[in-house]
């Protein structure tokens, strides 16, 4: 993966735990270009590599802006960006890839979960900017956890946006049946968030009938995993022939870098697809958010950093 070096332009609190970075050259030469929903790998100073969904308009060529929420149980991500980032600092980022198109559509639903909104933020402006009929749901728990609250406010097209706070009247509150309505042929959903947010959308939404082919999402975080039943099992490098345990409270990544074997991760939960791994023999237990539902069922690829085995032994294509 191609790095390049950035400076932090600006550093902002866009709300409660959610710091805002805007990065740029530092010669201010122009960036890699994006498209709305991609997002940026960021090596995080003495931390592991994060994924951000870039919010800013992707016409812009000067800047990347991110947002990150701090997560109480941190690994070292949020929590390094947080205490340790400052305007003026250097960051390594990935060039921008992108995981969540927008699909062209006679009307776009965006629905955002917290810090879910940074991919959708950066759809909206895509889509104003077109003049596309769309609408942009943003669930957070309170007006202060509501980041760009006021600059969505501010933008063209704040009367297409619908907030909905955890702590106000009830009639604000997100109801995905009045809010979302019956499936429509023409209308495609963009949902982010975090797991238990896309769940409660994903779940309302197919029992309305809506057709997965136009629920597009990303999660921001995985659900915390029940790892109590995992088991030992055995992988195979299929180059070398060599074989490697895989001990039940440890992840494939975890077992083969300690037999010397790395492969490059990001997210560790099973979310953005950096570990993607071709599967030669044995059967998978997925246990990622990555893959649909059809592509698991192929068995031939798999998340190492989290998925596991169903069979004693997987062969790699390493
Ligand atoms: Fe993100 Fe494995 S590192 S899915």
């Amino acid at each position: 993966m191609t790095m390049i070096a950035v400076q932090v332009l600006r550093r902002t609190q866009e709300a409660q735990d959610i710091a805002g970075f805007e990065l740029g050259r530092p010669d201010g030469g122009p960036l890699p270009a994006f498209s709305a929903g991609s997002h940026i790998d960021v090596q995080v100073p003495g931390g592991p590599m994060r994924q951000y969904s870039l919010c800013n308009d992707a016409a812009e060529q000067h800047r990347y802006r991110i947002a990150v929420l701090r997560e109480p149980k941190s690994r070292g991500g949020s929590a390094g960006m947080h205490d340790h980032v400052r305007e003026g600092d250097t960051l390594l980022v990935s060039e921008p890839r992108n995981h969540f198109p927008l699909v062209h559509a006679k009307r776009t639903l965006l629905m955002a979960g917290g810090i879910g909104v940074t991919p959708l933020l950066c759809m909206a402006q895509r889509l104003a900017t077109i003049g596309a009929d769309f609408t942009l749901h943003y669930s957070t728990r309170s007006v202060e956890r509501t980041a760009f609250r006021e600059e969505i406010l501010r933008s063209p097209f704040a009367d297409r946006v619908r907030f909905h706070h955890d702590d106000g009247p009830p009639g604000q509150m997100l109801n995905v049946p009045a809010d979302v309505g019956p499936p429509d042929a023409d209308t495609h959903l963009y949902l982010c968030g975090p797991a238990g947010y896309i769940q409660h959308v994903l779940q309302v939404t197919q029992g309305m009938g809506w057709p997965p082919a136009q629920i597009h999402l990303e999660y921001f975080t995985a659900a915390p995993a029940d790892t109590q039943a995992d088991r030992a099992f055995q992988v195979r490098i299929a180059s070398s022939g060599k074989v490697i345990d895989v001990p039940a409270n440890e992840s494939v990544t975890q077992a083969l870098a300690r037999n010397g074997v790395e492969i490059l991760t990001s997210c560790e939960q099973g979310v953005c697809g950096t570990c993607i791994t071709r599967v030669l023999e044995g059967e998978c237990d997925h246990r990622d958010l990555y893959f649909t539902d059809e592509e698991k069922a192929k068995n031939d690829q798999f998340t190492p950093c989290c998925s596991r085995a169903k069979t004693p032994l997987l062969v790699l294509d390493l």
